[in-house]
């Protein structure tokens, strides 16, 4: 069975939808760089190991990334499973663990990257938004797309409203992405693109597209 480490920085919705979806994976950590993270309560409640690194306890970014790195190297899991890890990951960190790493970001990459993404959808007028599973690469938010969610956009919603939106569906796409990372399929082609093995049109409509209903 493959195994995952996760890294969380806050509530980790994300983590729990994770621990909730009985997906035949091995959980070994959970580890937040806020020691104090309401989801690592969550997962110690649930029987995994959760562990809190504060960041701002190391001199510098590549320090507490190297402390991190062998942390999750001592539970040896297969991925490295960022939900909701609010801390960019230095290139020795994201080298180290190449192709192992995977993250979900709020938007249809490569539509806005970084931050306040909700808002930036709302300004930028988009009528569909959603959320992206990636692998990490050192470039922020660029990395190889293993899925992605979509939901509507309505002319009253505000930052907020879409991100409760954009956020449910992500409980629906990482569980998606990490039972077929658990099956073994998931293929991320030399080219830099990633195929699902073994998906035929009708799942893939259900699986790959996960859009939300419009109403
Ligand atoms: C989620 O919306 C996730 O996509 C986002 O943070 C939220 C975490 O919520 N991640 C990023 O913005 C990464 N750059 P959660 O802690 O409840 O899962």
């Amino acid at each position: 069975m493959k195994s995952i480490v996760i890294l969380i920085s806050g509530r980790g919705s994300n983590m729990e939808a994770i621990l909730g979806s009985a997906l035949p994976l091995e959980i070994r950590a959970v580890i937040s760089n806020r020691p104090g993270a309401k989801g690592l309560e969550t997962a110690a409640k649930l029987g995994i190991r959760a562990i809190g690194m504060d960041h701002t306890a190391y001199e510098s970014r590549e320090a507490f990334d190297e402390a991190l790195a062998k942390q999750i190297d001592e539970f040896k899991p297969d991925y490295v499973i960022l939900a909701g890890f609010m801390r960019v990951l230095s290139e020795p960190f994201i080298k180290r663990f190449a192709k192992r790493i995977i993250n979900i970001h709020p938007s249809l990459l490569p539509a806005f990257p970084g931050l306040h993404t909700h808002q930036a959808a709302i300004d930028a007028g988009v009528k569909i938004h959603g959320a992206t599973v990636h692998f990490v690469t050192p470039k922020l938010d660029h990395g190889p797309i293993i899925s992605q969610a979509a939901v509507r956009v309505t002319q009253d919603d505000t930052a907020d409203s879409l991100a409760a939106r954009v956020l449910a569906a992500e409980h629906q796409l990482y569980p998606q992405v990490l039972r077929w990372l658990a099956e073994g399929r998931v293929d991320l082609k030399s080219s830099g693109v990633v195929q699902i093995t073994g998906l035929n049109v009708r799942s893939e409509r259900r699986a790959q597209l996960l859009l939300v209903p419009m109403e």
